[in-house]
């Protein structure tokens, strides 16, 4: 071991390593903060698990000697950014931007650097999200800030980056040409695999919730359909204050109004058909007819199904043969 031997020197190493050991647990927290709280409004963890580690003084001294610099407590601090060492691991590609994100915002973290592998991977293949950043530990007497290196990578690329640095080792970076070779074909098999599963999975969230964003999709298009008909809809202009008068219509416009309960009820069939169902919201054909008169023709609800038929084949038919869309 090459750690300085005299008596204040190995006290500044220990209070050191004590600095980046808080560091790590002062990031490791406030992860486990962010995952927690995403888990509880999304019912899912973007962070699959998280390993850190603080480098061993053999792996310091090398790295100090291959950036010929005295081994030094206050070298060692200003040129080796990964003493703190976290490893995020998610499932997915998006995780790691969000998570990057939310490291980011966070008022006590300086983001240093960021080397982003995933946009722009390294020529072998490598893929990762890096950072570099410095959070404030607070001792009795002083803050000092401290720098800890994160990288950010899906289960895939994790796996991908263990081999390789395995094989880097047991070839001490000489590598027969067919391992690089394969190596980095497999790197290519990891971007293409994260890039399925993250398409395969965002389609899985949009089953998830398909009422609610069937409900949108009609009530954009009705409103859509109105406004091309009749030039205004009240709502969509914000014409109406919150007493129901109507404030101010352009003179070259007649008015309608979209309505909400008008939206709440509408019911498509089978064979194409588009009515509102008053047996499921009672008021929503009277309140449709209410606030719009006669502005919903027949024609535009027809229309409206032919659309609804051609671009929601997501959202099922009920055992009745119905898709609603309230
Ligand atoms: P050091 O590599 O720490 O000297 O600094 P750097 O400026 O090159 O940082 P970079 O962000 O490129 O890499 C930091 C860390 O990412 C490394 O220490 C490794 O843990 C990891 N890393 C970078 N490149 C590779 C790679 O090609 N393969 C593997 N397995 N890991 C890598
Ligand atoms: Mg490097």
């Amino acid at each position: 071991m090459e750690l300085p031997i005299s008596f204040n020197e190995e006290q500044l190493w220990s209070r050191t390593l004590m600095l980046y050991d808080s560091a790590l647990r002062e990031i490791n927290t406030k992860l486990e903060i962010l995952n927690n709280e995403f888990k509880q409004a999304h019912q899912y963890n973007p962070i699959e698990h998280i390993t850190s580690r603080i480098k061993s003084p053999q792996s310091i001294a090398k790295k100090m000697r291959h950036h010929q610099r005295e081994m030094t407590v206050e070298n060692v601090v200003k040129y080796i950014n990964d003493i703190a060492g976290i490893r995020i691991i998610c499932s997915f590609t998006s995780d790691i931007y969000r998570i990057a994100e939310l490291i980011t915002k966070q008022s006590d973290i300086t983001v240093l650097r960021v080397k982003d592998y995933i946009v722009k991977p390294k020529p072998n293949g490598y893929t990762s999200y890096h950072m570099v950043v410095s959070v404030p530990i607070f001792l009795s007497e002083e803050v000092i800030d401290t720098k800890v290196e994160i990288q950010i990578r899906t289960i895939a690329m994790d796996f991908w980056a263990s081999l390789e640095h395995k094989i880097y080792y047991k070839f001490e970076g000489n590598a027969p040409d067919h391992i690089t070779r394969e190596l980095k074909e497999c790197a290519d098999l990891v971007s293409f695999l994260d890039r399925k599963m993250l398409a395969l999975n965002e389609e899985v969230q949009s089953y998830k919730e398909p009422e609610e964003n069937y409900s949108r999709y009609i009530a954009n298009l009705l409103k859509a359909r109105m406004k091309e008909a009749y030039g205004t809809v009240l709502e969509e202009d914000n014409l109406i204050d919150s007493e129901g008068r109507v404030s101010e219509v352009p003179e070259s416009r007649e008015p309608v109004r979209a309505g909400e309960n008008g939206m709440d009820a509408l019911v498509l069939t089978k064979d194409g058909g588009l009515f509102t169902d008053n047996s499921l919201e009672e008021e929503a054909i009277q309140g449709l007819m209410r606030m719009t008169g006669d502005s919903v023709t027949g024609e535009m609800l027809s229309e409206i199904a032919k659309q609804i038929i051609k671009e929601s084949d997501r959202v099922p038919f009920d055992e009745n043969g119905m898709k609603y869309a309230f």
